[in-house]
C-alpha cells in the first residue's frame, strides 16, 4: 500500500492571491459583460434605477482587487517560498524541460508517468505566467480608461495602445482569456486530483500538498 508524507507548498499569501483573482474575475467578467452591452433596460438609467453605475461601481472595486492580487503574485514571484518564485515554474532548467515534456505526455494521455514535484508542473506554470501578463494588460488598458487624464495612466496608454478606444477593444478582447483559461484550468484541476496522489485542489485552500513517501 502507498504511503503518503504531507508537505507544505503555498503559503497563505499565494493562497490569498489566488482566491483574490478568481473571485474577482467572476464579477468583473459579469459586469464586464454589462458595461459592453448593458441587458437591462436603460431607460430607467437616472430615474429610479442606475444599473450601469452600479455595474461600473462593482467593476472598479473587483478591479482593485484584482490589481492587489496581481501586486501580491508580482511579490511572490520574487520573494516566495521555493515553489512560488519565477524560476522554479518555467522551462529553464533541465529538470523543469523535462517536467514540461512529461507533462505534456501525461495530459495528452501517451504516457502514465507523473512526474512528482512539489510545486507546479510546468505547463501549468507557463500558462499562469501568460495570465499574469493578461492581468497586466487588463490593468494597464483599465486604469487608462477610467483616468485617461493623469498623466501617468495617459502616458503608458497613449505608448501601448494609441487610443481609449483600441484599449477598449483589447481589454474586451483579452477577456476572453480569463473565460477560457478557468474552463481548462479547474477541468485540469479537477483530472490532476483524481489522477494524482497529491490532492492538488484541497492545497490551494490548505497549502499542503501529499507526495508518495520515498
Ligand atoms: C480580468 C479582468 C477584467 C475583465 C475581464 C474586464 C472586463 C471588462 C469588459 C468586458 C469591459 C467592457 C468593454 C466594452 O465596452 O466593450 C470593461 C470595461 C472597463 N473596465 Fe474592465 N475588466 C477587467 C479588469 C479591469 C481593471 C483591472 C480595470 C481597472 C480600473 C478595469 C476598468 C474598466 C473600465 C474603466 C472600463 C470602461 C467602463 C466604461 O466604458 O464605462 N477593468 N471591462
Ligand atoms: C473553483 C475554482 C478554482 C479552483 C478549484 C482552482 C484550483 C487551483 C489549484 C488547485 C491551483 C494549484 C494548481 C497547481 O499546483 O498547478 C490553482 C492555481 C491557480 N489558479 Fe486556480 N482554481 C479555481 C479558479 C481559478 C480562476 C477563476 C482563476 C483565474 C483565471 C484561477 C487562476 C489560477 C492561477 C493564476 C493559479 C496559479 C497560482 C500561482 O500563481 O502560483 N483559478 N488553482
Amino acid at each position: 500500500m502507498a504511503t503518503y508524507e504531507k508537505h507544505y507548498c503555498w503559503s497563505i499569501l499565494l493562497r490569498l492571491f489566488h482566491w483574490m483573482f478568481a473571485l474577482s474575475i467572476v464579477f468583473l467578467v459579469v459586469t464586464g459583460f454589462y458595461i459592453a452591452g448593458p441587458w437591462t433596460n436603460t431607460m430607467v438609467e437616472g430615474s429610479a434605477a442606475w444599473p450601469m453605475a452600479y455595474m461600473r461601481y462593482i467593476h472598479y472595486i473587483a478591479a482593485y482587487t484584482f490589481s492587489s492580487a496581481v501586486a501580491i503574485r508580482l511579490f511572490l514571484y520574487f520573494f516566495g517560498n521555493a515553489q512560488e518564485r519565477i524560476w522554479d515554474i518555467l522551462p529553464i532548467s533541465k529538470r523543469n524541460i523535462n517536467n514540461l515534456f512529461k507533462t505534456l505526455l501525461l495530459y495528452s494521455y501517451v504516457s502514465d508517468e507523473h512526474d512528482e514535484r512539489l510545486g507546479h508542473n510546468i505547463m501549468a506554470g507557463t500558462s499562469y505566467l501568460i495570465t499574469f501578463f493578461a492581468a497586466l494588460f487588463m490593468i494597464l488598458s483599465g486604469f487608462f480608461m477610467l483616468y485617461p487624464e493623469a498623466a501617468f495612466w495617459q502616458g503608458w496608454g497613449v505608448t501601448v495602445f494609441g487610443s481609449q478606444q483600441w484599449a477598449r477593444f483589447t481589454h474586451h478582447l483579452i477577456m476572453w482569456w480569463f473565460l477560457i483559461f478557468p474552463v481548462i484550468h479547474i477541468y485540469l484541476c479537477v483530472w490532476n486530483d483524481i489522477k494524482g496522489p497529491e490532492g492538488l485542489i484541497s492545497s490551494i485552500f490548505t497549502g499542503v500538498k501529499f507526495k508518495h513517501k520515498a
